[in-house]
């Protein structure tokens, strides 16, 4: 078993090509050990992540019996109600709960927000410093757009963000015993937030998602109470965290390299590619959700056991030669641009367009704003958070510049 490569170590998140090419060396899928999931196999190339992707009758969310792939039996039962979403479900139950939100998240819905995306960005950008010279682009920039449009979308008051803001921090290191017992208190406390929340929407009605699963639940029979609340908690999650991470280790590269960013700053129709290639580089979804294998299998030359779990690598999948030139390098033209970052198949992301639109305005309205900004550290003084699977860096320190 290779656990040579410490999936949650600093240098794994800094730059993950050493610890790709070593797994890549021993095959195109290895077996390995990975935080909280245990004993699982992991693909190290395009070809064999998008299988496991695709083929979801083969490699599937759930075991025989509905039991969750990947949750262990010590985990306690109230963090059992948070995966009861489309994310944690085969089909048929993953396209009831799938079509509920589709509408919303379609390329002409998303499209009509982009203004209200765009204001939003310009509006933080200008309160960027309001509160000194000094400031960390994580938690009042690259955080604070893609929770505002989430709450927006789902119909969540304004007042409540910093709520949001104090549990995604709580959850940010999930290697400690400490930090385990921080994501449980700040998952309940969430779980009666959205409880509350739904309640008022079930008596008042309102806009936004959270009004639109009631009304589907008045009309009886396509989702529970308990489907509910997982349905909003993982959009609210896969809605926030995932884009922070985009954004704010996009600004790092390009803070890195003032020429890159006076290159795209010349010229804002360049921002579609680079986000493109941001995201296939930063890779801010690092592995997928760990599959259950149905029945013995190939995968490319490798046997998989029934019963076995696996997960595609999706950070080593972006960086395949086979499936991209010169995958090491940042090439903010880059086309055709083959990467796993949004995952494939019928779990594709629901918020892919939301997300690129987001890190398009994201760069956009800060580098307007600020053109001449700049990192208050030196690179190597960034750090990661240790939350395994997720790329995130905890703390962005920039200065105006001049
Ligand atoms: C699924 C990545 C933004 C909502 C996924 C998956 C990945 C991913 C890799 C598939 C996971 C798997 O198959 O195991 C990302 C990245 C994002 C992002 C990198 C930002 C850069 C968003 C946004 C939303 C969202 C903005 C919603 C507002 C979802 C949902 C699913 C999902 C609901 C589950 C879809 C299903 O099971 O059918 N995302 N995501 N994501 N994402 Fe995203």
């Amino acid at each position: 078993m290779a656990e040579f490569v410490d999936f949650t170590s600093e240098a794994f998140f800094r730059d993950p090509q050493a610890g790709v090419a070593s797994l890549r060396a021993v095959g195109p899928v290895v077996a390995t050990k990975f935080p909280i999931v245990g004993r699982v196999w992991v693909t190290t190339t395009y070809e064999a992540a998008a299988r496991v992707l695709k083929d979801s009758a083969l490699f599937t969310l759930r075991r025989e019996g509905g039991v969750l792939v990947g949750l262990p039996w010590w985990m306690p039962k109230f963090i059992a109600t948070f995966a009861n979403n489309m994310l944690t479900m085969d089909e048929p139950d993953h396209t009831r709960l799938r079509s509920i939100v589709d509408e919303a998240f379609r390329r002409r819905a998303v499209l009509d927000m982009e203004p209200h995306i765009r204001a939003i960005a310009d509006r933080l950008a200008d309160e960027l410093f309001a509160a000194g010279s000094r400031a960390d682009l994580v938690q009042r920039y690259a955080r604070m757009l893609p929770l505002a449009v989430i709450c927006e979308l789902l119909g969540l008051p304004p007042a409540d963000r910093p709520k949001f803001i104090a549990w995604a921090n709580s959850i940010a290191n999930l290697t400690s015993a400490l930090g385990f017992l921080r994501l449980i208190s700040g998952m309940m406390r969430m779980r009666r937030y959205l409880k509350a929340r739904l309640q008022v929407a079930r008596e008042q009605g309102g806009e936004g998602l959270i009004a639109e699963l009631v009304r589907v639940e008045k009309e009886g029979g396509r989702i529970t109470p308990d489907e509910m609340i997982s349905m909003v908690f993982l959009l609210l999650g896969a809605g926030s965290e995932t884009t922070t991470h985009l954004i704010s280790g996009s600004v790092f590269e390009l803070l890195k390299d003032p020429v890159r960013r006076d290159w795209l700053a010349a010229d804002w129709s360049r921002a579609g590619l680079a986000v493109e290639e941001f995201l296939r580089f930063v890779s801010p979804v690092q592995f997928s959700k760990p599959r259950y294998v149905r029945q013995d299998v190939d995968l490319e030359g490798v046997k998989l056991k029934k019963g076995d779990r696996v997960m595609a690598m999706i950070v080593a999948a972006n960086l395949d030669k086979e499936a991209n030139e010169c995958p090491e390098q940042l090439d903010l033209e880059r086309r055709p641009n083959r990467h796993l970052s949004f995952g494939t198949g019928i779990h594709f992301c629901l918020g892919h367009q939301l997300a690129r639109i987001e890190g398009i305005c994201a760069l956009q309205a800060l580098f307007t704003r600020w053109p001449a900004l700049k990192l208050a550290v030196e690179p190597s003084q960034i750090h990661w958070r240790r939350r395994p699977g997720i790329r995130m860096i905890a703390e962005l320190p920039v200065v105006a510049g001049v």
